[in-house]
């Protein structure tokens, strides 16, 4: 296909999904606009500065502005002139004193976008929204659009990992299109063309479907978790060792061991905010019943926090007031800088609040967590922050953490202690080394 025959596409949105997106799309030979109202986010883009961490994307963003095949704007008007496909990549947070998904960026986007619309297009929707948003949203394009009837929505919902963004946006494991009619349906194939030639599975459905595909993967995949994480605690009563455990179910091909880490849960972004945006949806069209397992599943992994907590108290002969923890992690997970619902913070913050003196490291996340907990002390190195410490606690399983030395560890620490909150150590290797080491759900 000739780079003329390619829709021109807009993102709506330069956050996480939204900069991936935009910048995938234009390394794949189309002619991409980035819209954001955040005008310092767009200068930062234009001038090829990702405002995240995401490793590949850096690099990825300077070749595709050198192309020419990428620029940014915080212009709705110029957005709407440039797409024949728009895509909306605006976040949908979880709203504040409520379990409900707040809507107002994903309305906003679509109010804005639509004034502009003079010409037939295509509007697709990437955000995670509870059910039935999609339709609505639909009949709001057709009201405010001055081309009416000739502007479509439709869904495609987007599956990527942070740490793993790029390769998950161009090598995605499935494809998703929510559509209302085979105009439709086309625009969508013809904007994934370089995709699909890679014999990449589609599903093609209705826009309600399409918006619980999202939805049911994420509570799945925090589902399996939180399981893993139950027999954790059953592990604990019994003096079970939920390791071995894992690893005997995790070649049971139709569990499979993906996402049965045990440990110290989920967190981040999504997981957390989706399966409670999830059952409080399902609640208000009259089947919160059949969901009703999330509210346990999110229960189970609040669980795992305190649980953590219990761990280092238990270590410290039941009183952390004056004790010096170290705390190893802030991100949510490994290769992220992100903090969002992060249980090593929550962790960090719970134990400073007990009256510990808590000091945290974290190789990519100390600026975002410096900025959010301004309360917490930080460090430059795990070393630095185990300088006399009472314990050492590991919250996020960063290669640099799993590679420490039990004695170079040792040599700084006041007591050798250790929580391994993600059972990412060898407990006998540091139990050779003269510490003591607990992690959940294990003897
Ligand atoms: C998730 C989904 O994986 C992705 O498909 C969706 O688009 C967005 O939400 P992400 O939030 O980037 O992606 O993180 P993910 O890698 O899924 O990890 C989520 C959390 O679960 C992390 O806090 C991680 O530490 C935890 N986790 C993961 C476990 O505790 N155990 C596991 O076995 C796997």
């Amino acid at each position: 296909m000739g780079a003329a025959e390619l829709p021109r596409l807009t993102v709506i949105g330069t956050g996480y999904l939204g900069a991936t997106h935009a910048v995938c799309m234009a390394s794949l030979g189309y002619d991409v606009v980035g819209l954001d109202v955040d005008s310092k986010k767009i200068e930062k883009l234009q001038a090829g500065e990702v405002p995240f961490f995401e490793p590949g994307l850096p690099e990825l963003l300077s070749k595709a502005l050198e192309s020419g095949r990428l620029r940014f704007t915080t212009s709705y008007a110029e957005a709407a002139e440039h797409g024949d496909v728009h895509f909306v990549c605006v976040g949908t947070p979880q709203q504040p004193g409520s379990d409900a998904c707040d809507l107002t960026y994903v309305d906003a986007a679509i109010s804005n976008l639509a004034p502009h619309l003079t010409r037939r297009c295509l509007v697709v929707g990437k955000s995670t929204v509870p059910v039935n948003t999609a339709a609505r949203l639909a009949g709001l394009l057709r009201e405010l659009a001055p081309a009416g009837e000739e502007v479509e929505l439709a869904w495609n919902p987007e599956f990527l990992r942070e740490g793993f963004a790029v390769d998950d946006t161009l090598k995605p494991d499935r494809l998703v299109f929510g559509v209302t009619s085979e105009w439709a349906r086309e625009r969508l194939s013809a904007a994934f063309q370089p995709i699909l030639d890679l014999g990449t599975p589609v599903v093609v459905t209705d826009l309600a479907t399409a918006e619980l595909v999202k939805v049911a993967a994420n509570s799945f995949l925090a589902t399996k978790i939180s399981y893993i994480n139950a027999m954790a605690e059953v592990c604990e009563a019994t003096g079970a060792d939920v390791r071995d455990l894992a690893k005997a179910l995790a070649y049971d091909d139709r569990i499979g061991g993906r996402f049965l880490q045990p440990g110290l849960g989920f967190g981040g972004g999504c997981l957390p905010k989706d399966i409670r945006a999830f059952a409080h949806r399902a609640e208000e069209i009259g089947v919160g019943q059949a969901v009703s397992f999330l509210r346990e599943v999110d229960a189970i992994n609040r669980r795992r926090r305190s649980r953590t907590i219990d761990l280092v108290r238990e270590l410290l002969d039941g009183r952390l007031d004056g004790k010096r923890v170290a705390c190893l992690g802030a991100a949510f997970k490994p290769n992220s800088d992100d903090i969002r619902d992060a249980p090593a913070l929550d962790v960090a913050r719970t134990m400073h609040g007990l009256g510990a003196n808590v000091r945290v490291y974290d190789p990519a996340a100390l600026d975002n967590a410096r900025r959010t907990y301004p309360e917490l002390r930080y460090g430059t190195s795990a070393l630095d922050v185990a300088q006399d410490a009472d314990v050492v606690v590991l919250l996020t399983e960063w290669a640099e953490f799993r590679e420490i030395e039990p004695s170079a560890l040792a040599k700084v620490v006041k007591h050798t202690r250790i929580v391994d909150g993600r059972h990412a150590l060898d407990a006998d290797t540091w139990r050779a080394a003269g510490w003591e080491y607990r992690a959940l759900g294990r003897p």
